[in-house]
């Protein structure tokens, strides 16, 4: 059985404490937060409480970390995770920078971290990635995904980490669109360039990030691709994925897969959190330590680069940036 720590006891911490409470191999050991009112997520009293991280790495009981704090603190706690030989889940986004992901790569055990990329399991994206693989529906012409979503005034002042360069990263691509690029390399094959333009159109007096961000995609396999990732919308809409073929067009939208327009099947409803995380991390979490699979470093390493390349290119006026290492 392996004893976890959830370090980070914000918003998504309760759906991987959830996840490990459900886990055969696991159990929740202890929490992590440096804000001591947080801690009061305990599920029981035998949960550990700790307000240092240091403290967590140095627990020889502790046999697992799960990383959800702000992006800015990964890098280094999965460092020192792996230093003192904790298996590692870490939340999206890996890392913040293209140096930071490089240098990642180079670490002893990085093969054995999981990434949170959750919905790639969503039943609607298996689904299209096997109409993918056998060519149901021919060849693919072409990708577009759009997230027109909202992200309040009062959600950014909800963490001071978030909106700010060195903290989070950037904006709603690192943070919430990361999943949408991370399924269009996924499914469609690897990112081989991009010419983005990113902008603020909302947030300005609140935010230093883009909230809106458009990039012209082009895949290895010469394929084109859309993608328009926004959070000053008016309100969440559902994101959409829309892979035209061949013979037809597949779409997942509504959590919802359409082949042609006829609903071919819908994903699993969330169960704790937000809708619009899914309810894949119990599936991504005790595939980690019941059947030992993962999206490794490897497996997320496209669709990190292309992120650090969208970045690039946005800095340089929408030129074309390449992905690579
Ligand atoms: N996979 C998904 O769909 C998904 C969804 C939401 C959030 N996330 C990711 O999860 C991570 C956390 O996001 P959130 O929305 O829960 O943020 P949050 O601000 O709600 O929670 C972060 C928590 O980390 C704590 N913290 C800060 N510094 C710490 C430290 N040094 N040691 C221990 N705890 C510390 C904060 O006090 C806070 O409680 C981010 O990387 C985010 O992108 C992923």
């Amino acid at each position: 059985m392996e004893k976890v720590c959830v370090v980070g006891c914000g918003a998504i911490s309760k759906v991987h404490i959830e996840a490990i409470k459900n886990c055969k191999n696991a159990v929740l050991y202890g929490l992590c937060d440096i804000d001591e009112n947080k801690n009061e997520i305990a599920i029981d009293n035998s949960v550990k409480l700790y307000n240092d991280f240091e403290d967590v790495i140095k627990d020889n009981e502790i046999d697992a970390v799960h990383i959800c704090t702000p992006h800015y603190l990964h890098f280094e706690m999965i460092k020192k995770s792996l230093k003192h030989g904790k298996k590692v889940v870490c939340e999206k986004p890996a890392v913040m920078t293209k140096e930071q992901f490089t240098e990642l790569q180079n670490i002893k055990g990085i093969e054995n971290v999981c990434f949170v990329m959750q919905n790639r399991l969503n039943r609607s994206v298996k689904e299209l990635k096997k109409i993918i693989e056998n060519k149901s529906l021919g060849k693919i012409t072409g990708i577009n995904t759009t997230l027109f979503w909202r992200r309040t005034k009062e959600y950014y002042n909800s963490g001071k980490w978030r909106g700010k360069w060195a903290t989070e990263g950037g904006g709603v691509l690192i943070n919430q669109a990361i999943h949408t690029l991370d399924l269009m390399s996924y499914l469609v094959g690897e990112i081989k360039s991009v010419k983005t333009n990113m902008t603020n159109f909302s947030l300005e007096d609140c935010i230093e990030v883009e909230d809106t961000c458009v990039s012209y995609i082009m895949f290895q396999n010469d394929l084109k691709g859309i993608f328009f990732a926004t959070n000053a919308n008016a309100e969440n809409d559902d994101v959409e994925i829309s892979v035209y073929f061949e013979k037809g067009t597949a779409k997942c939208v509504f959590g919802k897969l359409f082949v042609n327009g006829n609903e071919l099947c819908e994903n699993e409803k969330a169960i704790v959190g937000k809708n619009y995380w899914g309810n894949m991390h119990e599936k991504l979490i005790s595939d980690y330590y019941e059947n030992n699979k993962y999206f490794n470093v490897y497996e997320i390493e496209n669709s990190m680069y292309a992120v650090f390349a969208m970045y690039e290119s946005a800095k340089q006026n929408g030129k074309e940036i390449f992905v690579e290492k």
